[in-house]
């Protein structure tokens, strides 16, 4: 059944906030139109306000199976600019077509798919179907409709247990520990294969770290469903009062203080990457591939350490266990995409803690009021 819900706020008289208004006049001659796959989610949103900044016009499809409506009208009010959404999925190859024949976009910014790792072990069947079934019905329609630009959500999951640390784009991809990891890995095989076989696409697989931070406006932000199982909400939670205390996911990793090193990467930065990407799109990329990390591991002993500066919250913390699936160290060598996208994460670990706690500590309960 055809479902789609069209609605563009009336927000041309809205004030932009964060002096948005001057980036917007700096990018005026800009006029690509994107689809934004999984826009009312948390990389979605941030992305979509930077497209706006950047005077992109940002069209928004998402089934909100993991987020809510409520974050486009919060985007709407930190850009001044509309944003016109679309419920449906990626599945609904009707309601693709017509969204594609009424919008016209040029590229497509994907970031629709089911993202948590545990629940991808107990629900194979479901994050194969909607990840890769969803994928290749949205890349079917865009090919019918002659749109042939799309920038891929994939993940640094896609290098296993890596070869080595930093790691760069030419390190061989790995076993994959859970079904969500392999719907990335399996994608960016079938998108690199669209691409090899019709080379009028332009195919910009991004794979990124592990995105924390909100926007500094703390309005927008990460809003987990239940009990989160990523390191920075369970620690936002557990300085808000919603937890007792964290887990610290084992201490005898070869890591210098035998805790897990990640590449924490402001979500703001990542977005931005996004902009970077489509600058890239705009001259022609093929196929193309970029780390989005900082370059930077931290342990998640430096992580409680930097949030405990940031936000004057103390976090208790147990040591448990190692986690199944869990790697020792994850992170970039980000060389790549400085020198081909000109793009290169501006914010720090404290900042990064800072805003995700000034996101957190506005809404504890998330998008409900
Ligand atoms: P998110 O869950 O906040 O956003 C994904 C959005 O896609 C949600 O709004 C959800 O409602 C929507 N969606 C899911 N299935 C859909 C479907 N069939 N049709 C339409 N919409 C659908 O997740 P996020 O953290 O913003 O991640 C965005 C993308 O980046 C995902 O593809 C994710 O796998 C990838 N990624 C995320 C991380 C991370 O740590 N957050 C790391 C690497 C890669
Ligand atoms: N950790 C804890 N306690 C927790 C949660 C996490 O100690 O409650 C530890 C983990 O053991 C790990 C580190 O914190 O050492 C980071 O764990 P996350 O769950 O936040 O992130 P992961 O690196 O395991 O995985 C995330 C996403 C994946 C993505 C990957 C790489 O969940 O989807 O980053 O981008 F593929």
């Amino acid at each position: 059944m055809l479902h789609i819900q069209i609605r563009i706020n009336a927000v041309s008289q809205a004030k932009p906030e964060f002096g948005q208004a001057k980036l917007q006049i700096c990018r005026k001659e800009v006029s690509m139109k994107i689809l934004v796959t999984g826009g009312a989610g948390y990389i979605g949103s941030h992305t979509v306000v930077e497209l706006q900044n950047a005077g992109y016009e940002a069209v928004v499809l998402d089934n909100l199976s993991n987020s809510s409506e409520k974050v486009l009208e919060r985007v709407e009010k930190l850009t001044g600019k509309a944003v016109p959404f679309y419920k449906a999925d990626i599945l609904d190859r009707e309601a693709l077509e017509k969204i594609f024949d009424q919008e016209k976009p040029d590229a497509v910014i994907h970031f629709a798919g089911l993202k948590a790792v545990g629940e991808s072990v107990q629900k194979p069947w479901e994050y194969y179907e909607n990840n890769i079934s969803g994928t290749l019905t949205l890349v079917d329609v865009m090919r019918r409709h002659g749109v042939k630009n799309i920038i891929f959500s994939s993940s640094a999951t896609v290098y296993g247990d890596p070869a080595f640390v930093p790691i760069t784009e030419e390190c061989p991809k790995g076993q994959c520990t859970n079904p969500y990891g392999w719907t990335k890995s399996m994608l960016e095989q079938i998108l690199t294969d669209i691409q090899k076989a019709d080379s009028e696409w332009n195919v910009i697989l991004l794979r990124y770290f592990n995105p924390i931070g909100a926007h500094k406006s703390g309005t927008i932000g990460e809003n987990p469903n239940g009990i989160p199982n990523n390191l920075m909400p369970y620690i936002t939670q557990v300085a808000v009062g919603k937890l007792p205390q964290l887990s610290v996911y084992g201490d005898d990793y070869d890591t210098p203080d035998g805790t897990g090193v990640r590449d924490y990467i402001h979500v703001v930065d990542l977005a931005l990457g996004h902009v970077k990407a489509l600058r890239k799109i705009e001259e022609k990329a093929g196929l193309k591939i970029y780390n989005l990390g900082t370059g930077t591991g931290y342990s998640v002993l430096d992580v409680v350490k930097n949030f405990e500066v940031a936000s004057g919250v103390k976090i208790p913390y147990v040591i448990k266990d190692r986690r199944a699936g869990d790697i020792a160290s994850c992170y970039s060598d980000a060389a790549r995409a400085k020198e081909e996208l000109d793009w290169e994460a501006q914010y720090g670990i404290l900042e990064m803690c800072a805003d995700s706690w000034r996101w957190q500590s506005q809404n504890p309960n998330g998008y409900e009021e």
